[in-house]
C-alpha cells in the first residue's frame, strides 16, 4: 500500500535517524551523482551530500543515508517484509540454503537453471537493470561487466553479501522495499526479481512499480518457488504438516512459515496479466517454480 507523501517522509527521516551518517567500509558506487534515484518522501531530486543524499525539493528536507556502501532509504520495513528481512537477517538463512542447493541440484546445478530467467534479459552492452531482491547477488557476476546493476533487497545482511560477492563490480545496492522503489520513472532496460516475489507485503503494488521505473517495452521477469509448492500436507488434508516442513525441517522458522502459508493461494499468472504487457506465465524447474515475462507498457 502505498503511503501519502508526508508518511513516506516520516518514515524516511525515521530511516535517516538510525542510520549512522558515515560512508565507510567498501568503495560504494553512490559515489558521485544520484543516478536513477528520486526523493522516496516527495519524488522530488536528490544531491549527493558527505553522509549520503538530500532532497531539497519542495522543502521535503529527506536525508538518505550511505552506510558501509549501501543507500538505506527504509531501516524498518512493514507488515510482512519486516518478518521477511529479519529472517533474511538471522543465522536460519544459512540453513535454509542447505535446501535451496537442493532444489538448484535437481534442476541441473544453480547456472544452468537460473538461465530461465536470466535468458529473458536483453542481449547487448551498457543495460541499465533493476534487481528487486536482488539477495546476496549470486548471479551479478554472470552478468556483462559494462551493465549497470542496481540491487534493492529488505536485508541489510544480504545486500553486504552482495557487496562482498561483488567486490569488482560497481553495483548500487538500496536497502529499502519492493513496493516503493526510490526511482525515476522510465529509468531501466530491464528488471529482474527473482527468488522474493511470492512473500512481498503486497506482490500487485511491486510489480506495479518495476513497470513505473522501467522505459516502455522494457522485458519484466518475475521468477520463483510455486506459492503453494508446499503442497504434501494439504494435499493429505493435514496443512499443519506443510507449516511444521517449512518452519521446522527446512528453518524458516514459524514467522515466515506464517508468511508463506498467507500468500500460498496467490495468483501470481493473473497479477501478471493485470499489470504487464504482453504477460507470459509458465511452470518451471520440475514443477516448483515459476517464471513470468512481460514488457511495461
Ligand atoms: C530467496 S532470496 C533471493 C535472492 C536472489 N534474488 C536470488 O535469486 O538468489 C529472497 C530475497 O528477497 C528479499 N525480499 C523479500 N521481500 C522483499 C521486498 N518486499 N522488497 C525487497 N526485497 C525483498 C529478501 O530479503 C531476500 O534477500
Ligand atoms: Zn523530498
Amino acid at each position: 500500500m502505498r503511503e501519502s507523501n508526508e508518511a513516506a517522509r516520516k518514515t524516511v527521516a525515521r530511516a535517516a535517524a538510525v542510520t549512522a551518517p558515515t560512508d565507510r567500509g567498501p568503495a560504494s558506487a553512490w559515489t558521485s551523482d544520484p543516478g536513477p534515484l528520486r526523493c522516496p518522501g516527495c519524488h522530488g531530486a536528490l544531491r549527493r551530500t558527505d553522509a549520503g543524499f538530500a532532497c531539497d525539493a519542495g522543502g521535503c528536507g529527506a536525508r538518505l543515508a550511505v552506510r558501509d556502501g549501501v543507500l538505506a532509504v527504509r531501516d524498518v520495513m512493514t507488515g510482512d517484509n519486516r518478518i521477511a528481512a529479519d529472517f533474511y537477517n538471522s543465522k536460519l538463512w544459512p540453513r535454509l540454503r542447505v535446501w535451496d542447493s537442493l532444489f538448484w541440484l535437481v534442476n541441473g546445478g544453480q547456472r544452468r537453471a537460473r538461465q530461465v530467467a536470466l535468458r529473458h534479459l536483453p542481449k547487448g552492452g551498457g543495460i541499465r537493470l533493476l534487481d528487486v531482491a536482488i539477495g546476496d547477488g549470486v548471479y551479478t557476476s554472470w552478468l556483462p561487466g559494462d551493465w549497470s546493476v542496481v540491487g534493492v533487497d529488505i536485508s541489510i545482511a544480504q545486500l553486504l553479501a552482495c557487496q562482498r560477492r561483488n567486490a569488482d563490480r560497481a553495483l548500487r545496492l538500496v536497502l529499502g522495499e519492493a513496493e516503493d522503489l526510490p526511482f525515476r520513472d522510465r529509468t531501466f532496460d530491464a528488471v529482474l526479481s527473482n527468488g522474493g516475489f511470492n512473500h512481498f507485503n503486497d506482490p500487485e503494488a511491486a510489480l506495479r512499480e518495476m513497470v513505473r521505473v522501467a522505459r516502455p517495452g522494457a522485458p519484466i521477469v518475475v521468477a520463483d518457488e510455486r506459492p503453494d509448492f508446499l503442497d504434501i500436507g494439504h494435499r493429505a488434508g493435514v496443512p499443519a504438516l506443510d507449516r511444521w516442513i517449512a518452519s521446522r525441517l527446512m528453518s524458516m522458522g514459524d514467522d515466515f512459515a506464517d508468511v508463506i502459508e498467507r500468500h500460498r493461494s496467490l495468483d501470481i499468472a493473473a497479477i501478471g496479466r493485470r499489470v504487464l504487457k504482453d504477460c507470459r506465465y509458465e511452470v518451471v524447474w520440475r514443477g516448483l517454480g515459476y517464471l513470468m515475462v512481460g514488457a511495461a507498457p
